[in-house]
């Protein structure tokens, strides 16, 4: 929309998170709330988005470009209210004319649909539009002052409210969305003498009704608009957007055995047909091929997996895995940055990094790759249809020839040819009926007197 400017607020310091981290960079759905609310911004194209940062929020800036490349960052150096931080963002809109939305950073749950509907609100005639919701506790909020006959007049903060007042539980969700010249124009008439002495944004509805303007107000549901204070908050949100989440993936034809022991990423795709175990942990950065099958108790990060590919139980994709169709990935496997090919196999107690396991072919138990001397990493090559024993040890850089063995318990430190075998092992020996001779030599010793520590 090229008339439409946003501002986010985020210059909150989040106290109560107790935290290091600016509270809007806490993550819920392996996205910072942040995140989030610039992702669904940024599908209405607004042609200015404007963040208002604390001090000591240097990761903001670059958090925010990630989902809105033109984002622009402005520091409220001292937090004086809502209307103080939008009018931060007011260098950036000298030359701007049409609509501004201002939304909250730790407000995550919010719909791209309601912040449309919000938006279409505002017109010549109604130049300003809030967004409200019907509150469970309405203990906090600001109350949307509506007489009968359905005219909202203003917003009332609850510390500055009347008993009537806060007996209303239609509550200011703080979304606003208001003509850009009216914004500029009455900002600067907010004062600050209220309960907290702070200037309200809120206080800009009650200022355009008193120009003899009309003002519009929506509704959205509750859960769309739950913010985030404390970390009990941060679990309910990533609760909501898990319950969301998986939703959306079994309507798209995925089957979650037991959806809410599964847990999903905005960005995880899974696709049709895939089945998914109970306790299966989805990092970003996952997509997962049709047909697949996600067994129980396995974490897969920023990883694609094939058409059919069977993962798990207990197994562990670490970020960089391509797994190809077909494959097998079985209990207790670790693979990172390695690309899996076409019905290759790793079914035991095996870690494979930075590798190429080439198609058919079959990792064994225990069998890993030396990928890291403790200075830098090394690829391992194994070719196609490729048999790698159990408990070999591939010491990278390394490649083992397609359709060559690995015997088991080889130590592999030189390439092996196609179709070769490699063995790397000490001779064995059997040692005919040398326990009892051990025992007997034992037997002997002690029965001469000679004690356990004699020397
Ligand atoms: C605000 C609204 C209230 C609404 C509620 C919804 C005002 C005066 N009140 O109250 O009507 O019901 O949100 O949650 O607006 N922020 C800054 N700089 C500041 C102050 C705040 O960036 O100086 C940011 C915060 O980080 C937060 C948002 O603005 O994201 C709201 O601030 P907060 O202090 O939570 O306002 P409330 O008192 O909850
Ligand atoms: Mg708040």
């Amino acid at each position: 929309m090229a008339d439409l400017g946003l501002i986010v607020l985020a210059a909150g310091k989040g106290t109560r998170m107790k935290s290091n981290l600016p509270k809007v960079m806490h993550q819920v759905a392996g996205r910072s709330l942040l995140g989030h609310v610039l992702a669904t911004a940024a599908t209405l194209e607004p042609a200015r988005l404007v963040v208002v940062a604390g001090p000591d929020m240097p990761e903001v800036a670059d958090e925010s470009r990630k989902y809105f490349t033109q984002a622009r960052t402005v520091t409220q150096a001292e937090r004086h209210g809502t209307a103080h931080a939008v009018s931060m963002a007011a260098p950036h809109f000298a030359d701007f004319t049409g609509k501004v939305l201002v939304l909250y950073g730790d407000v995550p749950l919010i719909s791209s649909a309601t912040l449309r509907d919000l938006t279409a609100a505002v017109t010549g005639e109604q130049p300003l539009a809030v967004l409200g919701f019907r509150a469970t506790d309405p203990t906090g909020y600001g109350r949307l002052i509506v007489a009968r006959d359905g005219t909202f007049s203003g917003i009332r903060e609850e510390l500055d409210a009347t008993p009537e007042e806060r007996a209303v539980n239609f509550c200011n969700s703080g979304v606003m969305a208001v003509d850009s010249e009216l914004l500029w124009k009455l900002l600067p008439q907010i004062g600050s003498n209220n309960a907290k002495g702070e200037f309200y944004l809120t206080d800009l509805p009650g200022l355009v009704a008193g120009q003899g303007a009309k003002l519009a107000f929506r509704e959205c549901p509750e859960t769309e608009v739950l913010g985030v204070n404390n970390r009990i908050q941060l679990a309910a949100i990533e609760a909501a957007f898990q319950h969301r989440l998986r939703h959306q993936a079994m309507l798209d034809g995925a089957t979650l055995v037991a959806p809410e022991t599964v847990f999903l990423s905005v960005d995880t795709k899974l696709g049709q047909d895939v089945i998914v175990e109970p306790h299966v942990v989805f990092a970003p950065g996952v997509t997962v091929a049709d047909r697949a099958w996600i067994r129980s108790f396995c974490y897969i990060e920023l990883s694609t997996i094939g058409e059919a590919a069977i993962v798990g139980p207990f197994a562990r994709l670490r970020p960089g895995v391509a797994l190809e169709s077909d494959v097998r990935i079985g209990n207790f496997v670790e693979i990172k940055q390695s690309v899996i090919e076409q019905g290759a196999k790793v079914n035991h107690l095996a870690y494979v990094g930075d590798a190429r396991v080439g198609a058919a072919a079959n990792v064994g138990a225990g069998a890993i790759t030396c990928n890291y001397n403790g200075v830098e990493k090394s690829l391992t090559e194994i070719g196609a249809r490729a048999f790698i024993g159990t408990n070999a040890s591939l010491v990278a850089p390394v490649r083992v020839g397609e359709g060559a063995y690995v015997a088991a318990g080889s130590v592999v430190t030189k390439d092996v040819d196609p179709d070769a075998l490699y063995i790397e092992r000490g001779e064995s020996k059997i040692l005919t009926n040398w326990v009892k001779r051990y025992f007997a030599g034992l037997r002997a010793r002690k029965a001469a007197g000679a004690s356990p520590r004699s020397k």
